[in-house]
């Protein structure tokens, strides 16, 4: 892992968080995105103070723009990227009947059409270095009541199909690197 550069979304807290400080021990060059930046450049100035190379983005994985931006500047910076983890997301829990269709769009927005975006604009780069990407998976969603509109691991009903669906296709159709 010495110096490949790697991409983290919601690296602000959490498993996000977490992954980034083992990467950094393992002395990994690193991209950290989500939306709360004073908690990332709180990250950054501690992993920098330990000689670390980070760079911090801001990034809501919901806007295609951002994502993209996330990737450039990456680029910008380090001239590769080795791995991407799409870690970002959301969750909720909810009866079906009784949410608000605006929260189970803002959970695909964020969980399915933030992992495509990102994927997409780190594809061909991560081709080139012969790279890594991860995916965070959910249980699928016919373990939970049909009727339970519940995002946690980290999808509503809806998501779960699609984004299995897409790392399904992903892992058929993207070339072993
Ligand atoms: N904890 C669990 O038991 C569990 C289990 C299965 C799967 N997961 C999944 O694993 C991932 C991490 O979970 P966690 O427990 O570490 O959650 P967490 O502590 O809530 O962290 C989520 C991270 O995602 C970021 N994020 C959320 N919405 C975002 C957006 N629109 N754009 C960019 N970043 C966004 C947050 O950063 P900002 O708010 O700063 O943007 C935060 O850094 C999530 O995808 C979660 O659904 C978690």
């Amino acid at each position: 892992m010495k110096d490949k550069v790697i991409i983290i979304t919601g690296a602000s807290s959490g498993i996000g968080k977490a992954l980034a400080i083992e990467c950094a021990w393992r002395h990994a060059k690193l991209s950290l995105g989500a939306r709360n930046i004073p908690e990332l450049e709180h990250l950054a100035a501690q992993l920098s103070a330990n000689g670390v190379e980070v760079l911090v983005t801001p990034v809501d994985v919901a806007k295609e723009e951002d994502c993209r931006n996330l990737v450039t500047r990456t680029l910008e910076r380090f001239g590769r990227v080795d791995v991407l983890i799409n870690n970002a997301g959301i969750s909720m829990r909810a009866l079906f009947e009784e949410v608000d269709l605006d929260v189970l769009r803002r959970v695909m927005d964020t969980n399915f059409w933030g992992t495509v975006y990102c994927s997409k604009f780190a594809l061909p780069h991560l081709l080139l270095s012969r790279g890594r990407i991860f995916f965070y998976l959910e249980v699928p969603w016919w373990a939970y009541h049909p009727l339970q509109a519940t995002a946690d691991f980290p999808a509503g009903p809806a998501t779960p199909p699609p984004s299995s669906r897409f790392t399904d296709s992903w892992r058929l159709s993207v070339p072993k690197t």
